[in-house]
């Protein structure tokens, strides 16, 4: 099997840290966001992997190589416009050359291995295999109608969602995909939803089918999941890198990385990137800091990176 990885977005609920730093090689907890995904494609055993990038193909390029001191192969293509999911996998289609394949966000995170859906899908014979979980507010996610472990409707981002199902962001292929992509019409936000391919799959009568992940599943690209899911990772104990130098209070939820410097009256639930180096006269509360930053007063509920004064 091989692992297709979606990594063009411009990370824009994020910006401006992203402007800098492409999302998908922020760190998460002081580690690149993408080798979570590497390690979960690993254990599955999936080395080839193709990268979908955008405009951050030189940066994610200079960052990630081949691969090879990761473990793994990397292909990388450009999605040439953000047109949405089902239009960046379609760059893959050559890259796949008729084999299954694991399709997966760049910006999820899961606390556990998928090996178990991987099998589950190859012993099924079904066109497609989705990992999806129950959630609370399914109104931003895709969501499915299941009966049994088969999915018979899917919606994106449903203003009265029909279950609780939401799409998780881990998809597994067979080569029926390919038929259907270049019949989908662009959706009401004008781009073309992997969801209305799968819907397409169903249509046609090709067996479509959940596994329901019960561990932890982050998507990780805003302000509040980013720091949720570093502190997930963090657990509760604070990670501060040996290089980094902290004069102030420090509290709980705090990661600091590389090189960074950080003078503050107090830091809490905060995450500063690798190098920056932060001067705040007041507290600094959950926020993300990439540096340089200048600031008489407080911090809250930011994200900031560059020449700020206030
Ligand atoms: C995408 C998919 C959606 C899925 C979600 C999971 O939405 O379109 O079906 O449930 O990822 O994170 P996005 O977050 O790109 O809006």
């Amino acid at each position: 099997m091989k692992g297709v990885v979606l990594a063009a977005g411009k990370g824009s609920r994020l910006y401006p840290v992203t402007h800098i730093t492409p999302k998908p090689l922020l760190p998460m907890a002081n580690r690149t966001t993408l080798f979570y995904v590497f390690d979960r494609m690993k254990e599955m055993g999936i080395t080839d992997i193709c990268l979908v990038v955008g405009e951050n193909e030189p940066h994610m390029k200079a960052a990630l190589g081949d691969g090879s001191a990761l473990g793994i192969n990397l292909t990388y293509v450009r999605q040439t416009e953000p047109k949405g999911l089902a239009h960046a996998v379609g760059f893959a289609e050559e890259f796949v050359a008729g084999d299954d394949f694991c399709l997966y966000l760049g910006d999820a995170v899961y606390d556990s291995n998928l090996l178990a859906y991987a099998e589950q899908f190859k012993a099924s014979g079904a066109a497609n295999l989705n990992l999806v979980q129950p959630v609370e507010d399914p109104r931003r996610y895709g969501v499915a109608n299941t009966v049994g472990d088969r999915i018979v409707k899917l919606v994106e981002k449903p203003q009265n969602p029909e279950s609780n199902l939401a799409m998780a962001g881990v998809y597994f292929f067979g080569p029926q995909l390919w038929e259907v992509l270049p019949t989908l019409p662009p959706s009401a936000r004008g781009e073309y939803e992997i969801t209305d391919a799968i819907q397409t799959l169903i249509d046609r009568g090709e067996t479509v089918i959940a596994g329901i992940y019960n561990g932890k599943w982050f998507d990780t690209g805003t302000l509040d999941s980013y720091l949720e899911t570093t502190q997930f990772l963090i657990g509760d104990k604070n990670l501060i890198a040996d290089s980094a130098k902290i004069e102030g209070k420090v509290g709980e939820k705090v990661v600091v990385g590389d090189g960074a410097s950080v003078e503050c009256e107090s830091i809490e639930d905060s995450v500063i990137l690798p190098g920056a180096q932060v001067k705040v006269s007041g507290a600094i509360r959950h926020s993300v800091i990439g540096g340089p930053v200048s600031i008489e007063g407080s911090v809250e509920n930011s994200i900031l990176h560059g020449d700020h004064k206030g």
